[in-house]
């Protein structure tokens, strides 16, 4: 039995996740301390003070694990994560393809959604990226109350068919999110099950356009390709809300590709 997890959480979001335990520990916004003598006795609920941070113990879920999760390559936000998890119909149970791994931005989405039954592949072809998504996902497994089966693949996305078919038969979504998503769309569409769903992530218009090409080259029909935007909102300093003052800002262009089986002859 792994010992509990905690987050402890700034009055501004930032959270901190900790695990009782520990020891001695240096956490980055926080110094170095004794992880035993500061959360030992406390409960879910408390306040502590840790240097000059006031911070609240709560218990730490997806939200938390996120906000306290090393970074290395550009992650996935939750608006295009949850995006792609509804529209391509991922849940409990799915058998999903995703790469590359990168800090596991997305494939923390998508293992909070996919249950005990679920089955998450994920391919990285960078062996430091993997090790930084590798933590993250840790990390979220002892959090998560079900976990999918998961597997961490050291290739190329475009080369790792037969090493995929060895864990599950065919699969039922596939994520693209690298710089070029459109030399794996091929070989990944031919194990999508008929009706599967294929999505790229695409930061640049270039992207969007050479994966739909491919897509189309593959078989699938583009169901959905566009942009979530996201514009916040914040307490006015006299009264009332509006729109905040931060830019509306651009991640990416998503695409989303259906198989829908062995086309019709006319
Ligand atoms: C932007 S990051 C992925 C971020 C991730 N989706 C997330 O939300 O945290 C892109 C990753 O794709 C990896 N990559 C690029 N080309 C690849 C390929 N052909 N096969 C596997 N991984 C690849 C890179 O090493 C990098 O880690």
């Amino acid at each position: 039995m792994n010992e509990e997890w905690l987050a402890l959480v700034e009055e501004d979001g930032r959270a901190y996740l900790l695990q009782r335990g520990s020891g001695e520990v240096r956490v980055r916004g926080l110094g170095r301390f004794n992880v035993d003598e500061a959360i030992g006795k406390v409960e879910v609920g408390d306040s502590i003070k840790i240097g000059q941070k006031i911070l609240r113990v709560l218990k730490p879920g997806l939200p938390e694990a996120r906000r306290a999760m090393k970074r290395r390559a550009q992650i996935i936000l939750a608006k295009d994560s949850g995006y792609l998890i509804s529209r391509m119909g991922i849940s409990v149970g799915s058998r999903v393809l995703e790469g590359g791994h990168g800090s596991a931005g997305l494939a923390m989405h998508l293992a909070s959604v996919m249950g005990s039954r679920g089955t998450l592949i994920s391919v990285e072809n960078r062996p430091e990226h993997a090790l930084v998504g590798q933590e993250n996902m840790n990390v979220l497994r002892d959090v998560l109350p079900e976990f999918p089966e998961w597997h961490l693949l050291h290739s190329d996305l475009s080369e790792c068919k037969e090493e995929v078919l060895g864990i599950v038969p065919e699969l039922d979504a596939a994520i693209l999110d690298m710089a070029e998503p459109w030399g794996a769309v091929g070989s990944i569409s031919e194990i999508l099950r008929p009706g599967g769903r294929l999505g790229c992530y695409c930061p640049t218009s270039i992207q969007l356009e050479k994966s739909w090409m491919a897509c189309e080259k593959a078989g699938l029909s583009v169901e959905w390709a566009g942009e979530v935007i996201e514009r916040r909102w914040s307490k006015a300093s006299r009264g009332g809300v509006r729109p905040g003052n931060q830019p509306v800002g651009h991640t990416a262009f998503l695409l989303i590709g259906s198989k829908l089986g062995i086309p019709i002859e006319h």
